[in-house]
């Protein structure tokens, strides 16, 4: 599976974001280290603050079905620029995924930008802090 092949899948969820308030459309696709790939896409609501990100909706869904090793997630929007995964999704993707997970966000010129989750949420809090 390359990035093109996961670029083309965020995409093509994408068309089932639920965002009627923002109307920002953006999907995920999260690839497992066996080769498994759950899409995601944001899912809004009424109650504004109940939104859930594209990259949450893939995570949750992939942890559901019982998966615990994870590679890569891409996402994707109809903007213009690179999309960064939100604070929140940081944090859930750091715990879940792992320091080592490889974020890659897209632009409408077909270009990507590579980072670590580690990268983009340096000095996280994490369950070691709980147990001290
Ligand atoms: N959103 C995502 O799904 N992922 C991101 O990385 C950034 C923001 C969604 C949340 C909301 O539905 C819309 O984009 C506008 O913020």
């Amino acid at each position: 599976m390359n990035y093109a092949e996961l670029i083309q899948i965020a995409n093509k969820v994408k068309a089932n974001s639920y965002s009627p308030y923002s109307k920002f459309r953006v999907g995920a696709a999260l690839l497992t280290q066996e080769g498994e790939i759950y899409t995601g896409v944001n899912v809004e609501n009424s109650s504004y603050g109940l939104t859930n990100c594209a990259e949450r909706t893939a995570v949750f869904k992939a942890v559901s079905e019982g998966e615990k090793n994870f590679r890569t997630i891409v996402i994707t929007s109809d903007a213009d620029d690179f999309i960064p995964p939100c604070g929140a999704c940081r944090q859930v993707l750091m715990e879940i995924c792992g320091k080592d997970l490889e974020v890659v966000m897209t632009n409408n010129d077909n270009e990507i930008r590579i980072l670590k989750i580690e990268e983009l949420l340096p000095l996280s809090f994490n369950k070691d802090y709980l147990e001290k």
